[in-house]
């Protein structure tokens, strides 16, 4: 079955009534495949047959939400640039301010936040705070409890591994001291005010959904919410091309940093 372009907008328009979801943003061909795949699989015959069934169960309408967030995730994803975060933009940023004021933003099931938790409690111990935000609900709840399984921890150094899980039945369960730097709450990055004064986002594998005009939008909405010095750091495949245009130094692929002087004036928009 092939909707038209007419079919997809009243699709994408009743889902954001109903979500604020704006689908409009994310890449299509990828997206419009995978729904037309999980219609397939739910029997429908038509778009606006299967936004009815969705419409008419919350479980069905969460089932769709969370599959459309593919949440893949591990502590420590491509450990070698945990270990230059941890050598050399960390040590920088807390030679600025003796507490991080952090965003995991994409946090999905909280692997990135607890990765930071540990790295700071390890090495930079102090009241850092780390927000973690999602819209996928059912993995914030579980970013919540705390618990991994074998393949999300496998790239956690052993003496880390023995500091900071238990294994039990459930999974790995994370120490429970590296709550106190911890908060998550849901938040769409496409359509959220942001909070400012961050030292430290980091925004990694998220923005492969998204079209350009949605990542360059969010890109400069993380300008604005990093303090001067503060960095963003980026996914292994995710270089911001225009990130000079923005206003950003990078110093070391994959990190952005908003410079100290005050260059932010000449690229507000
Ligand atoms: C592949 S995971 C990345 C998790 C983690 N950042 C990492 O790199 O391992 C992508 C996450 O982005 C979230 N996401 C997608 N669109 C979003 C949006 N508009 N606002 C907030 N989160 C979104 C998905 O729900 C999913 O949990």
């Amino acid at each position: 079955m092939h909707p038209s372009n007419e079919q997809w907008l009243v699709f994408f328009n009743a889902f954001k009534r109903r979500t604020g979801l704006d689908l409009n943003y994310y890449k299509q061909d990828q997206l419009r495949r995978r729904i037309l795949s999980m219609m397939e699989s739910r029997g429908a015959k038509t778009l606006d047959e299967f936004w009815t069934k969705l419409a008419s169960s919350d479980k069905d309408l969460r089932w769709f939400q969370d599959k459309l967030a593919i949440n893949v995730s591990e502590l420590f994803r491509n450990p070698e640039k945990w270990v230059e975060l941890r050598e050399r933009v960390l040590p920088d940023l807390l030679a600025r301010s003796r507490t991080l004021k952090c965003w995991s933003a994409g946090c999905s099931y909280g692997a990135e936040a607890y990765s930071l938790a540990i790295t700071l409690d390890r090495w930079f111990p102090g009241s850092h705070r780390i927000l973690g935000t999602d819209i996928d609900q059912a993995a914030l709840a579980q970013a919540n409890k705390g618990i991994f399984n074998d393949n999300d921890i496998r790239g956690v150094p052993d003496d880390l591994r023995r500091r900071y899980f238990l294994q039990t039945p459930e999974g790995w369960v994370a120490d429970s001291g590296l709550r106190r730097y911890l908060t998550f709450r849901t938040g769409d990055l496409l359509a959220d005010r942001f909070d400012s004064g961050y030292d430290l986002i980091l925004c990694r594998n998220v923005v492969i959904y998204f079209n350009d005009e949605a990542k360059d939008q969010l890109y400069r909405k993380f300008f604005q919410a990093l303090k001067p010095g503060g960095v963003l750091f980026v996914g292994s495949t995710e270089r911001i091309f225009n990130s000079q245009t923005i206003g950003f130094e990078s110093t070391m692929p994959f990190f952005y940093r908003k410079p100290v002087g005050d260059l932010a004036w000449r690229n507000a928009s």
